[in-house]
C-alpha cells in the first residue's frame, strides 16, 4: 500500500490521479466523466471533439466546404460543439464528484478560440485547463478570465520558468499546478528541446527536482506538480511521495487508461497494445507539427521511417559531389551524388517510383498509390494547426511559404480515423513507451479490460 494523500485540485480536494487528456477522441466525456467520479481527475480533449446529430449519432463529417479557410471555420465550430457536449457528458457521469478538465494542444490553429468557446458554453462544468504543445502564454489570461484553474505542460524547469516571468506572474491565482512531461517517456508528442538529445533519456527525478527548485525559488512551493510520462503504477515511485526536494504532486496517467471499458478507443487498439513488447514504441519526428512524438511502431509509422531512411540529398546544379542528374516527378533534373544511384534504384525499382521533393533539399521516394492519397489528404486539409509542413498550411496568412513536405502526413486524418474504428495498421498509435507492460501486468491477464473503478483502485494501491 502507498501513501497517496489527496491534495487540492482546481478549488477541491481529490485524488491525485489524473487522466491525461488525449485528441483526437482518446479521452471524452464518458472516460473523464468515470475519473471524476472515482474522486479522481478526468481530462476531455478539446481536439475535434465528437458532437452529435438530432438523432444522437457522432457527426463524422468535419466541413465539405470548398475553401480550406471554410473548412478551417467549420473545424473550429464543430471543436467548440463537441467541447461543450463532452463536458455536458462528462458532468452528468461524475456528480458532484473530483474535478473536470479539459485539455487543447496550443499549436492547433485558433486553439485560443476553442478554449473560450468551450469554456463560455460549459460554464460551470470545467474546472481546468491543460495546455502543451507549444509555449502556451495566453493560457492564464484566458483560464482566469473563466474563473478555472490552469495547468501548463511543459518538460523542464526552464520552459515553466520563461511562461512564468513572460505572462503567468500577472495571473498566478488560477494557476492549479504544472504538468511535468517526461519528454522521453510520454505517448503523444514530446517535448524535446533542441539541446536534448532524443536517445540519451534523463533521469526524471533530476528534473523534477530542478522543477521544484525553480517554483521554490518563484515563490510557488506549494503549487502541485503533476508527474506525466512513463507513470504506470505508484510503486513505481513512491521516493516521490512525501518528499521534499519533490513536494507536492499528482500523477498523470495516459497510456494506461485507455484500456478500460470506458475508454473511447477500439477493440482492435486495445488488442494491439496489449501485444506490445519492450522497444514497439518508437520517438520519431515525422508530425507535421515539427514536435517528436511517441507511437508505435506499426506498418504506418514503419512505412514513415522507411520512406525516410530512403531520403537522398540533392543539388539544383550538377557539382559538389552531386553530378548524377535524377528526373524527379514533376520532370524537374536535379543533381545527387553517384553513390546515392543505387540507393534511388533500388526503391524505383521496388515500386516507389513517385520522387518527391522535401523542404530541406532532400528527395524521398512514394508509391503511385502514396502519392495518390497524399494529395488527396492535402485537397481535403481542414486546416486544424497553426503551422503544418506536410501541406505547408499556416493559419496567420494561409500558407507557410515553405514546400509540403512529404516525409510526414495529415495528422488529423489518422487521428480522427483511428479514434473512429479506423485501421490500426494503416493509421498513427500514439503510445508511452511503457505501453508493453499491458502485456506484463495482472489486471490485463487474459485480455481482462478493467472498469475506470478497477484501474484507479490498482492505481491507488499502488499496482
Ligand atoms: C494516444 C495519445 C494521445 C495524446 N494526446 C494528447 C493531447 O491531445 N494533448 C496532450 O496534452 N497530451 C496528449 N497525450 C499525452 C497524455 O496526456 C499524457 O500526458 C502522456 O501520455 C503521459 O505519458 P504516458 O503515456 O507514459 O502515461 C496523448 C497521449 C497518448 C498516448
Ligand atoms: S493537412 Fe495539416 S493542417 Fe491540414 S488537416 Fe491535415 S494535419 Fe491539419
Amino acid at each position: 500500500m502507498i501513501n497517496l494523500k489527496n491534495i487540492v485540485i482546481s478549488g477541491k480536494e481529490v485524488c491525485p490521479i489524473i487522466e491525461g487528456g488525449k485528441g483526437i477522441n482518446g479521452t471524452d466525456g464518458r472516460s473523464s466523466g468515470h475519473f471524476a467520479k472515482e474522486g479522481c481527475v478526468g481530462t476531455i480533449s478539446l481536439v475535434s471533439a465528437d458532437y452529435y446529430d438530432d438523432n444522437g449519432n457522432v457527426v463524422m463529417e468535419r466541413s465539405t466546404r470548398l475553401k480550406r479557410q471554410e473548412r478551417h471555420e467549420d473545424l473550429i465550430k464543430g471543436a467548440i460543439k463537441g467541447g461543450i457536449a463532452q463536458a455536458q457528458i462528462a458532468h452528468e457521469i461524475a456528480g458532484n464528484n473530483g474535478r473536470i478538465h479539459v485539455n487543447e494542444l496550443w499549436e492547433l490553429a485558433d486553439s485560443e478560440q476553442v478554449i473560450r468557446g468551450v469554456l463560455e458554453g460549459a460554464k460551470g462544468l470545467i474546472h481546468g485547463v491543460t495546455c502543451g504543445a507549444g509555449l502556451p502564454y495566453k493560457l492564464g489570461e484566458i483560464a482566469s478570465e473563466y474563473g478555472v484553474y490552469y495547468y501548463p505542460i511543459v518538460s523542464s524547469a526552464r520552459a515553466f520558468q520563461i511562461l512564468w516571468k513572460r505572462a503567468y506572474s500577472h495571473y498566478s491565482d488560477f494557476l492549479g499546478g504544472v504538468v511535468y512531461e517526461d519528454p522521453w517517456l510520454a505517448g503523444g508528442h514530446n517535448g524535446l528541446s533542441n539541446a536534448e538529445n532524443p536517445d540519451e533519456p534523463q533521469d526524471p527525478y533530476n528534473r523534477i527536482k530542478e522543477l521544484r527548485a525553480t517554483l521554490v525559488k518563484l515563490g510557488l512551493a506549494e503549487l502541485p506538480i503533476v508527474i506525466a510520462g512513463g507513470v504506470w503504477c505508484l510503486q513505481d515511485w513512491e521516493n516521490y511521495l512525501d518528499n521534499p526536494e519533490i513536494g507536492k504532486v499528482a500523477f498523470q496517467f495516459g497510456t494506461r487508461p485507455m484500456i478500460t471499458t470506458e475508454s473511447p478507443i477500439s477493440d482492435a487498439w486495445k488488442k494491439v497494445m496489449l501485444q506490445t513488447k519492450p522497444g514497439d514504441v518508437a520517438l520519431q519526428r515525422f508530425s507535421p507539427t515539427g514536435f517528436y512524438s511517441s507511437a508505435i511502431k506499426n506498418k504506418f509509422l514503419k512505412r514513415l521511417m522507411e520512406r525516410k531512411e530512403g531520403e537522398i540529398a540533392y543539388r539544383l546544379e550538377a557539382g559538389d559531389g552531386f553530378g548524377t542528374p535524377l528526373t524527379l516527378s514533376n520532370v524537374k533534373t536535379v543533381y545527387i551524388k553517384a553513390e546515392d544511384l543505387a540507393k534511388a534504384n533500388n526503391q524505383i525499382n521496388a515500386g516507389f517510383s513517385v520522387i518527391q521533393e522535401t523542404p530541406d533539399s532532400t528527395v524521398v521516394f512514394l508509391t503511385p498509390d502514396e502519392w495518390k492519397t497524399m494529395k488527396e489528404d492535402r485537397a481535403k486539409c481542414l486546416g486544424c494547426l497553426s503551422q503544418c509542413q506536410f501541406s505547408a498550411w499556416s493559419g496567420v496568412n494561409g500558407t507557410t511559404g515553405k514546400l509540403c513536405d512529404p516525409r510526414t502526413y495529415c495528422i488529423h486524418k489518422t487521428l480522427f480515423d483511428i479514434s473512429h474504428n479506423g485501421s490500426t495498421d494503416d493509421n498513427l498509435l500514439f503510445a508511452g513507451h511503457q505501453v508493453y507492460r499491458f502485456g506484463q501486468d495482472p489486471l490485463y491477464a487474459n485480455g481482462h479490460i478493467p472498469s475506470t473503478h478497477e484501474l484507479v483502485e490498482a492505481i491507488k494501491q499502488g499496482r
